[in-house]
């Protein structure tokens, strides 16, 4: 058994904010973020919460996918920037759309957070133990970015994206999945948990909370994406006894238009088979991909029996591919 995507959703803030609201606010300007990145605005909440972007996207990829919340086994949510630690944001996703039966818990992989819940999903059903799942990627990034940093303030947007996921007939999907925790300082963010070598009983509770922004090294991360996202991507299609030119379409992590275009490159594919809509939402981690998902879907661009791949990448580093047949 393995887990088909039946139907996908999505919730984008209604706050837009272009590149030109932000050179108002910060040195920089319209031209070198679109120059450098691809991005033109972003979404960024203004009264919504990753938990409640999590569930309208959840509602409308049930609702896409024709399943009941109730008959959900499981839900996953992939997020590093929730509005809550406890409950999950699964648990109170779960409230939210009552998905009374299913077991829920959230998982933290950065940007390849999506995709590693896919394939968590994947051997949930490989196993035989699930039949339906909601995977989730949610992400509110504005919280975690330093808005005086214009070096990473101007890259990230908020969002949610959804899939429905029912078990049918198909061998386990083949997939590559990395991580390289030895080079984990080139993105980072530390916990407002993280007070040192002091006991949180004693700790000055005023100090400890501390600025926890995310932080980059830019050119690292670039180099980064454009040397292993191709080479893992490679790897997978050896395993699927498959070249680029069998793919539809490369579904990959929304971080920006230039590092798109590298793997593309390398792949020596073209572009057109990248789609991207990073140029309205700027990067959104792990809800990326299934926010691109669902606007394919949505707009027909997906087709049954599509060769798809999907790969994400970021802090970890982490970074993975997995190859799917669309069936929705
Ligand atoms: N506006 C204007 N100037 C900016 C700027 C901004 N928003 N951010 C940085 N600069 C300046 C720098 O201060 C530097 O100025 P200097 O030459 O006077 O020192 C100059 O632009 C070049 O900076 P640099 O960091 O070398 O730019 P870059 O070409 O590497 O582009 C990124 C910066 C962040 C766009 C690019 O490194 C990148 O996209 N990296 C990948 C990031 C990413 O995708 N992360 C998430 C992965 S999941």
């Amino acid at each position: 058994m393995i887990g088909i995507i039946k139907g996908t959703g999505a919730c984008l803030p209604e706050k837009e904010v272009d590149n030109n609201e932000l050179a108002r606010i910060m040195d920089t300007s319209d031209e070198w973020i679109r120059e450098r990145t691809g991005i033109i605005r972003r979404h960024l909440i203004s009264g919504e919460t990753t938990v409640s972007m999590s569930a309208r996207a959840a509602e409308r990829a049930l609702e896409n996918a024709g399943v009941a919340a109730e008959d959900i086994d499981m839900i996953l949510v992939s997020t590093v920037s929730s509005n809550v630690v406890l409950p999950s944001t699964a648990c109170a996703v779960q409230e939210l759309i009552g998905a009374s039966r299913a077991v829920c818990f959230d998982l933290n992989a950065a940007c390849t957070g999506f995709l590693f819940a896919l394939n968590t999903a994947q051997a949930y059903f490989h196993a035989g133990v699930v039949g339906k799942v909601l995977i989730i990627g949610a992400e509110s990034l504005s919280n975690l970015v330093n808005w005086a940093d214009r070096g990473t303030a101007i890259l990230f947007g908020d969002g949610a994206g959804a899939a429905v996921l029912v078990a049918g007939e198909g061998e386990f999907p083949q997939l590559v999945m990395q991580s390289n925790g030895t080079k984990g300082d080139v993105l980072t963010c530390s916990s407002p948990f993280d007070r040192g070598k002091d006991s949180p009983v004693k700790a000055d509770m005023a100090a400890s909370q501390g600025e926890t922004y995310i932080q980059m090294n830019g050119q690292e991360v670039f180099k980064f994406a454009v040397r292993q996202v191709p080479k893992c991507i490679e790897e997978l299609l050896e395993k699927c006894d498959k070249r680029p030119e069998d793919i539809d379409l490369f579904v990959l992590h929304q971080a920006n238009a230039r590092i798109m275009e590298g793997i593309a490159k390398r792949l020596k594919t073209d572009i057109s088979k990248f789609p991207m809509n990073l140029m309205e939402y700027g990067n959104t981690s792990s809800a990326s991909i299934p926010i691109l998902l669902d606007e394919l879907h949505r707009s027909g661009r997906l087709k049954k029996g599509m060769k798809l791949v999907l790969a994400g990448f970021g802090a970890g580093l982490s970074w993975g591919a997995t190859y799917m047949e669309w069936d929705a």
